[in-house]
């Protein structure tokens, strides 16, 4: 299990020099995470993780996912961000993109409140009809509006179709270990909690109960999923040779040589969320103080359909990240046809991850002709272990890439200012000025 680097679709785009140059502020970086001195350094819970969480909370996810895998046929995880992009990604990732479409002896799992589209809600409302259903909802702080308006709506569903006694079983709340409305709301209540730590972010979380039970609960191995990370984390942490730590590095080499954006490339449609989930791990670790790099996804070949166009020849600001998953488990071949209309027989009996393969490397040379260098990143398998390895991989190159670029990778000041506004339009009390001067620049 391994996620190693290859630099094959690196020639021509690096001057050893300047990258070497770029070594001490590497180290720098890697000691600040090692030594917890940094901006933001009470968010620093992820580091030790795999290694040292809470065993008892453990056996408490595996036990509650069972209960509900037997109690249920649909599953609905309420959460938004950092509260539900990791266990959607993990779960499309490991299992399926179609895992609710798949024969299983697990529920179908939803994901709500990661929106505020009515249309969406309603649609989930009507797949739940006639239905048995469990609910987890996941808010570290607990007063998120996007999951609190989705949990009002399940929490009247299920006491109204189980009552209060009933409902009470079939609640699940990840939050906060003492403070929220969520937590309040659970303690009286009586819903069975799970705890958000408090020194993890909630892009940094998808290892905690708030990835844990939704992964579980789909049937997969979620102690598989820890030792990945933790034999990741055993190789990378500390280390300046390691692959992660040159991942790191050089993103801030091509952002420091003007690609303004990186784009996480993968030729399997399994890792769609999981390129939603880093988007959201980069993103907000990075962008910030008018700095960072703008993390962008596609899936190839589909993409290239799409996006291959601007991909191969439009402005050149770009640099791209490929994950190349070498065992999918996959064995599907292309079959002859003895008509060969479409002239494809040249390949008849080739499998088609083999297909896919030289798709990508057809690809990553004409990417490099047209001038966007590609770090490739190659993942040993589609497994939980894998997956945890992964994970991990990424949350530490994230933070050692935001100390380098000079940011503190574990706060999200922005956010807050949608939400302001947003709480002022709707007239929430205390909000009274903002929400005059917002109106009065809506009339103009
Ligand atoms: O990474 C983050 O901190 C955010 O994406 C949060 O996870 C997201 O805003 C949801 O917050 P909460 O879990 O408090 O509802």
């Amino acid at each position: 299990m391994a996620l190693k680097l290859n630099e094959k679709y690196l020639n021509g785009f690096i001057n050893d020099e300047e990258l070497g140059a770029m070594k001490p502020e590497l180290e720098k970086a890697i000691a600040t995470v090692v030594n917890r001195d940094g901006e933001g350094n009470d968010f620093l819970g992820w580091v030790d993780l795999p290694v040292d969480y809470d065993k008892e909370e453990f056996n408490a996810i595996v036990k509650a996912a069972e209960k509900i895998k037997n109690s249920c046929d649909v599953f609905v995880v309420i959460g938004i961000g950092g509260s539900y992009l990791g266990a959607r990604a993990a779960i499309e990732f490991i299992k399926s993109p179609l895992y609710n479409n798949m024969k299983k002896d697990t529920p179908d799992i939803y994901f709500a409140g990661n929106g505020l589209s009515g249309t969406a809600l309603e649609e989930l409302l009507a797949i739940c009809e006639g239905k048995d259903i469990c609910v987890n909802v996941i808010s570290k702080s607990g007063t998120t509006t996007e999951p609190a308006i989705a949990f009002r709506v399940f929490r009247d569903l299920l006491e109204k179709k189980y009552g209060e006694e009933g409902a009470k079983e079939r609640i699940f709340a990840t939050t906060d270990k003492a403070r929220g409305s969520l937590k309040t709301l659970s303690d009286e209540k009586g819903y069975q909690t799970f705890v958000v730590p408090d020194d993890v972010g909630g892009r940094y979380s998808v290892l905690t109960a708030v990835g844990l039970l939704p992964i579980a609960v789909a049937g997969c191995d979620i102690q598989a999923l820890m030792d990945g990370a933790a034999k990741a984390r055993e190789e990378l942490l500390g280390k300046a040779d390691c692959d992660c730590a040159k991942y790191a590095l050089l993103r801030n080499y091509f952002h420091r040589g003007g690609k303004a954006i990186e784009i996480l490339a993968c030729y399997h449609s399994f890792f769609t969320m999981t390129s939603e989930w880093w988007k959201q791990l980069y993103g907000e670790s990075e962008g910030k103080d008018g700095k960072g790099i703008y993390p962008a996804s596609v899936i190839f070949s589909t993409d290239l359909h799409s996006m291959g166009q601007f991909i191969q020849a439009g402005t050149r600001n770009l640099f791209e990240t490929v994950v190349d998953v070498k065992d999918t488990g996959s064995s599907i071949k292309v079959p002859d046809d003895a008509a060969n209309l479409d002239g494809l027989n040249f390949i008849a009996g080739e499998s088609l991850d083999k297909v896919n393969h030289y798709a990508f490397q057809a690809t990553a040379l004409a990417h490099n002709d047209g001038g966007v260098p590609n770090i490739v990143l190659e993942l040993d398998a589609k497994d939980e272990a894998n997956y945890g390895y992964l994970i991990y991989f990424f949350e530490l190159a994230c933070a050692i890439s935001g100390y380098m670029l000079g940011v503190n990778p574990f706060n999200q000041p922005g956010v807050e200012d949608y939400k302001k506004n947003m709480y002022a339009l709707l007239g929430k009390p205390g909000n009274e000025a903002r929400r005059a001067e917002l109106l009065a620049r809506l009339a103009d």
